[in-house]
């Protein structure tokens, strides 16, 4: 007997095929680089986690009691305590956002991370071999929170030779919903990350009024996930990292658009957004869900809520940090002027070695072209999309002691791309970008000693 044997098929099918972004996760995090502790280690410039703002966080955490005893017990709701709710409702979206209503705390459902936000928002408008609309490149992470648990199918939207932030991209989508449809696959919502992962942009109000008119001519849900709206950076740019960013839209969020009823439904718009990205707290494990229009919807997220229920810890040490605005204004700016220095570092470095990128102007990471360090042996199969030699620069790199992470973790199809998280001290980010410059020249010198 199978080990397979004894699991349900949804389980079984979970263990077939690879997960490229954890698995890179994993290799990174066993052998974490530390200047003094471990200087062979490996530096993480693949993951989406920001490092700039830990020793204000310890301080702002210092004075909460840990082992406060009411901490032990049950928090007030799975879904979250309202004050929390009322936290994020008046100190991080009405002050942010400029939504056109201002949102209350009774709007949201909190949850165990922005993961399982999306992961229960599949379970409650899906039902298993229903689809989601998604454009590459997208966050990886979508995958198996559409996937894993409600078996909802991705639809991915190849974008290639469209213009992602352009509104050519709406009759790509309209194809890819009526071929869905031909198929058999009911689509049930489209999902976005405004700031965009990975691309590091926005979107215009322009296009972020199409994608609404869009979700409301097919009858689908519209999920804007903003979890990156305070890490816009680009007014903290200097030098040449801010002229090459003429024409940049500010961070939009779906929530400031006046009369949001002429283009979309409003129950079918709804937030994602959470803790790990502008305020740096992948750890801490806190996610929303910001449905202002639609009651049913936050009713079934509540239904579940039980099983995402965030740690009593958690949700006192992040109502000390929501509590005050002032903390939040000087840390999200602070912050804000950190990503710009790290990311203008980054970008000198990239032209100095003639890397092609696109520019960003928020997130935490860049999206760089790498094709120039394909072994020419491999050239033609990658034109082709076949992805050995985006693996054989990518192992580079970790025998380099440095982890990227690769264009198929965002179902781009184009072979040799990465995205690179530069939020990072500028001391370690110096020490990464030397690692992968140096391997990817090594890698494209020689594929054979690699495959040894
Ligand atoms: C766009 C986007 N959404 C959601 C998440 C998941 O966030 P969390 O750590 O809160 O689960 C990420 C993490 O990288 C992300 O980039």
């Amino acid at each position: 007997m199978t080990i397979q044997n004894n699991l349900s098929s949804r389980a079984a099918e979970n263990l077939t095929g690879s997960n490229v972004m954890l698995e890179g996760v994993i290799k990174a995090n066993s052998d974490k680089f530390d200047f003094k502790a471990n200087p062979n280690g490996i530096i993480n410039l693949g993951v989406a986690e920001n490092q700039l703002m830990t020793a204000e966080l310890r301080d702002i955490f210092s004075s909460v009691d840990t082992a406060d005893t009411k901490l032990f017990g049950y928090g007030e709701s799975p879904s979250g305590s309202r004050l929390l709710r009322s936290h994020f409702a008046n100190n991080v979206f009405n002050r942010y956002f400029k939504p056109v209503e201002p949102v209350m705390g009774e709007q949201m459902v909190l949850t165990a991370g922005c993961s399982a936000t999306v992961d229960n928002f599949t379970f409650c408008v899906c039902d298993p071999g229903d689809g989601i609309l998604i454009t590459t490149p997208f966050y990886g992470g979508f995958n198996t929170d559409i996937m894993a648990k409600s078996k909802a199918k991705v639809v991915a939207v190849h974008l290639e030779g469209v213009n992602p932030f352009g509104l050519e991209q709406i009759q790509v989508m309209q194809e890819a919903v009526d071929n869905a449809r031909l198929e058999g696959t009911r689509v049930r919502a489209f999902v976005l990350s405004n700031p965009h992962n990975p691309l590091g942009r926005t979107f215009s109000r322009e296009l972020i009024i199409a994608f609404l008119r869009f979700a409301s001519k097919n009858n689908i849900h519209i999920l804007f996930d903003e979890i990156y709206a305070l890490s816009v950076f680009d007014y903290a740019l200097t030098g040449l990292a801010k002229e090459e960013q003429p024409d940049n839209n500010p961070f939009i969020s779906v929530l400031s658009i006046p009369n949001i009823e002429q283009y979309c439904e409003k129950e079918l718009v709804h937030v994602a957004y959470g803790m790990s990205k502008d305020f740096c707290l992948n750890g801490f494990r806190c996610g929303v869900l910001l449905s202002p229009w639609n009651n049913e919807l936050l009713d079934a997220m509540r239904s579940i809520a039980v099983f995402t229920w965030m740690a009593s810890t958690t949700e006192a040490m992040l109502t000390k940090l929501l509590g005050d605005p002032n903390i939040i204004e000087v840390f999200t700016k602070t912050n804000q002027a950190r990503l710009a220095e790290s990311y203008t570092y980054t970008v000198h470095t990239l032209r100095e070695h003639n890397i092609p990128y696109l520019p960003a102007q928020g997130g935490h990471f860049i999206w760089i072209d790498l094709r120039q360090y394909i072994p020419s042996s491999l050239i033609g199969a990658s034109q082709a999309g076949e992805r050995t030699a985006e693996y054989l620069v990518w192992r580079a790199m970790l025998k380099e002691g440095v982890y990227v992470n690769l264009g198929e973790a965002f179902s781009e199809r184009l072979v040799g791309f990465f995205r690179l998280s530069f939020s990072v001290p500028v001391p370690m980010l110096k020490l990464g970008l030397e690692r992968m410059i140096k391997a990817c020249q090594w890698a494209s010198l020689s594929d054979n000693e690699l495959n040894r």
